[in-house]
């Protein structure tokens, strides 16, 4: 264990003087663990071949799940992908800085092991004031997968990353709560058709305005039948997991939503179960006498409030000790693909028709 120092920064007026010790740590392999728009990454120099393989041991990350770049601008992009095609320029132009990863192919220069071994590389440039000044004073690429365990739902504040982390990084830098709280939405530039590996904070609808070929490629997300894993590295059906057993109940009638999580619930509690609910604002009403810990995603309508509170939502259940959590589906539409997806693979395919 090591002693995680945390650094408390204004997201609005980051200050230079508060980073240098973590500048100068970052620049020689320490773990630094920052917030970005989506959520908070462990980072560490993208050249530190060493530093880089702790990331993926202290996450317990399987050496196959390559990770993402980020860069402060797109002069540094040629610095760590080499054969850069049109489509990333424009997708760059209109998207970036902002929750959008490109996959290209990798620069020599950046080690192999960043990528688990392929020959591409994940990159973007966050629109995140804390994330560009550390990129600004490092003067160096940032290696940074999410800031959780693997597998675990990702990190939206400090507290979730030392509730995960602590004892095992060298500092977190505080700054507050992600603005998205989903992931950036991952976009395959190397074969012979766009390809969204992963749904995330940039919608696919304004994609296709860009690049008319794109396609949304993990199979799973389309079939819904849990059966499907994908051929994308590291898009692991289980993942984002609760510790609880998380089930998506689905219907077009809330009544019937709502009548099947109380019977199914009631069945549990009778078995010694301790509940979770995870539900709208306007659902939670339903179950103001139930017994069970409920938590509210925002409201029905607002994608961008339900994405941001997805994760926070997940943890806090898990920190109440539950067993079994509930949600039901909420549209697809926008950044509600990100947000299906994350609760798809966090409920590990458990989708309840009813
Ligand atoms: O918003 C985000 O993307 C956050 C913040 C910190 O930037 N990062 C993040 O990293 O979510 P991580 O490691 O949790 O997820 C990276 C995703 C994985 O699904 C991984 O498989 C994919 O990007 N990825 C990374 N490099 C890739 C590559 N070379 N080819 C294909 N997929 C890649
Ligand atoms: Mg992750």
């Amino acid at each position: 264990m090591i002693k995680t120092k945390i650094v408390q920064i204004n997201r609005d007026n980051p200050d230079e003087y508060s980073l240098k010790e973590v500048v100068k740590g970052l620049r020689v392999g320490k773990l630094i663990a920052f917030p970005t728009e989506t959520v908070y990454g462990i980072g560490t120099n993208a050249y530190n071949k060493d530093s880089i393989g702790r990331i993926f041991q202290i996450k317990k990350r399987p050496t196959f799940d390559p990770i993402i770049v980020h860069i402060l601008n797109n002069y540094q992009l040629e610095k760590v992908a080499s054969n850069i095609p049109e489509e990333a320029w424009k997708l760059a132009e209109r998207f970036w800085p902002g929750p959008l990863t490109l996959v290209l192919k990798r620069h020599p220069d950046i080690p192999a092991n960043v990528s688990a071994n392929l020959n591409t590389i994940a990159v973007r440039i966050p629109k995140h004031n804390i994330a560009s000044l550390l990129l600004e004073l490092s003067k160096v690429p940032i290696a940074a997968p999410s800031a959780n365990l693997f597998a675990r739902p990702s990190s939206t504040t400090a507290k979730h990353v030392l509730d995960d982390l602590n004892g095992l990084i060298d500092y977190v830098i505080d700054g507050g709560s992600c603005q998205i709280g989903i992931e950036s939405t991952v976009v395959d530039l190397t074969k012979e058709k766009p390809v969204i590996l992963r749904p995330g904070g940039i919608n696919f609808d304004d994609l296709k305005k860009v690049l008319p070929l794109i396609s949304v490629g993990p199979k799973y997300i389309i079939n819904n039948d849990g059966k499907d894993i994908s051929s994308s590295p590291g898009m692991l059906l289980k993942h984002y997991s609760p510790k609880a057993n998380l089930y998506i109940v689905r219907s077009n009638l809330l009544e019937s939503i709502i009548k099947f999580i109380k019977a199914d619930a009631l069945k549990n509690i009778e078995n010694g179960k301790k509940i979770g609910i995870m539900i709208s604002n306007n659902e939670i009403k339903y179950f103001k006498d139930f017994n069970a810990e409920t938590v509210t995603l925002g409201s029905e309508t607002n994608l961008n409030e339900i994405a941001h509170n997805l994760f926070e939502c997940i943890r806090k259940l898990d920190s109440l000790g539950v067993d079994i959590i509930y949600t039901k589906i909420f549209s697809k539409r926008g950044l509600g693909l990100a947000v299906w997806d994350r609760m798809f693979r966090a409920s590990e395919g458990k989708v309840i028709d009813v």
